[in-house]
């Protein structure tokens, strides 16, 4: 097959050197059973080419599971990778498949894998390496035969040298790495790129096909795209909806697109998460549930070891009001992986109080 005709067939839009490297390098691993890990900021296109080493493998005709690591509370993961058995812990009140069973002659695509807490890396690596693992609360084993595709937007290196991630895993994973750039370092494709997305705004909304003018189209070169691909699919997007004809000028892009300034690695990009509020409810809901159970069992630890009440009341440092406050809102912006929207009615703070608030405690996003 030739590399375009690859790229079509896959949805792969873009022209330059590096990304025609990296289709003619998946072209070349597809189809064996090699793992992969891409690495690349957000936006820039890791689930697209999971999609397509998936799709162009021998395992096309079997699923492709993905599971998002750091969406998932730390307690629930490993139910959730390897499944469960009826009664294994409060609330499991049915057998569950794990992703692992699931993908079972398929392909599992571990994304954010840098969120994967240890305990649950060591036995992804027993998993990977003896192709079986014990789903909770099982006696016996269950065979799978998986192949495997991780990413992530952390360096796994600096984890590892930080004792976050385990270099044997890390090692096992690292097979092929692919490193997928930057819109800003791939510039010359932001015009296919725009003019694909602007395609498909039409197709779906029944338009007449779009154009951008000379001047929209130089904003769109000289923004520096922090939210990468996925926030130029967005603008666009965007601007397709507001647009009232089917000429887009800089008037449509300039209210839309954000002025640089955002730090181009910004992981709190004003870029609208590819959640859904609906998802983002669930794993806030679910991350507070975890926390009541872990409060639970160590109250349940307290009691059980009869430990006298007054050594666990720990004194508490006091604090200032606005240290307080800047504290609430990074550990808001964390768990909602950046989503201003959510923390602002997390907090109970007007979208524009948060802003300012985060501009006068100088949080770094
Ligand atoms: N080369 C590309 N060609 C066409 N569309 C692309 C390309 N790269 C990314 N996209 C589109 O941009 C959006 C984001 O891509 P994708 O979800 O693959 O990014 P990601 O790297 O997985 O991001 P995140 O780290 O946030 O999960 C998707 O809608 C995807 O279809
Ligand atoms: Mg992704």
């Amino acid at each position: 097959m030739k590399i375009d005709e690859f790229k079509k067939l896959h949805s792969i839009i873009g022209n330059c050197r590096e990304i025609n490297d990296l289709v003619e390098t998946i072209m070349h691993i597809a189809p064996s059973e090699t793992s992969v890990l891409i690495y690349g900021e957000t936006g820039t296109g890791k689930e697209v080419f999971a999609n397509a080493i998936h799709g162009a493998s021998r395992r096309s005709k079997q699923r492709l599971i993905s599971v998002n690591c750091g969406a998932i509370p730390e307690g629930l993961l490993e139910s959730e990778l390897f499944g469960h058995k009826r009664g294994s812990f409060t609330g499991a009140s049915d057998n569950r498949k794990g992703y692992f069973e699931l993908a079972d002659g398929g392909t599992l695509f571990l994304d954010e894998i840098g969120e994967m807490p240890i305990t649950t890396q060591v036995k992804f690596l027993r998993a990977i390496e003896l192709k079986e693992f014990m789903p909770v609360g099982a006696e016996t084993v269950t065979k799978v035969d998986v192949r495997y595709i991780a990413a992530t937007n952390k360096s796994l290196q600096e984890e590892v040298i930080n004792k976050r991630f385990r270099q044997d895993l890390f090692f096992r994973l690292k097979a092929v790495t692919l490193f997928l750039p930057p819109l800003r370092d791939r510039r010359e494709d932001i015009g296919e790129l725009a003019d694909f997305f602007l395609e498909q705004a039409a197709l779906k909304n029944n338009y007449a096909k779009f154009q951008l003018t000379p001047e929209a189209h130089g904003i769109l070169l000289d923004h520096d795209w922090p939210g990468n691909v996925r926030e130029l699919k967005s603008v666009i997007e965007t601007a397709a909806t507001l647009s009232r004809t089917s000429i887009i000028g800089a008037a449509d892009l300039n209210p839309i697109i954000h002025p640089n300034g955002y730090s181009s690695a910004s992981k709190y990009s004003l870029v609208p998460t590819r959640k859904t509020p609906e998802e983002l409810d669930r794993e806030m809901m679910l991350r507070a549930l975890f926390e009541i159970k872990k409060d639970i069992l160590d109250l349940k630890d307290l009691v059980e070891n009869n430990h006298p009440v007054k050594e666990s009341i720990r004194v508490q440092e006091i604090k200032r009001i606005d240290e307080l406050e800047k504290e609430a809102i990074i550990n808001a912006l964390e768990r909602t992986n950046g989503n201003k929207r959510s923390v602002a009615r997390l907090l109970g703070l007007s979208e524009r109080t948060l802003y300012r608030k985060i501009k006068e405690y100088d949080i770094p996003l």
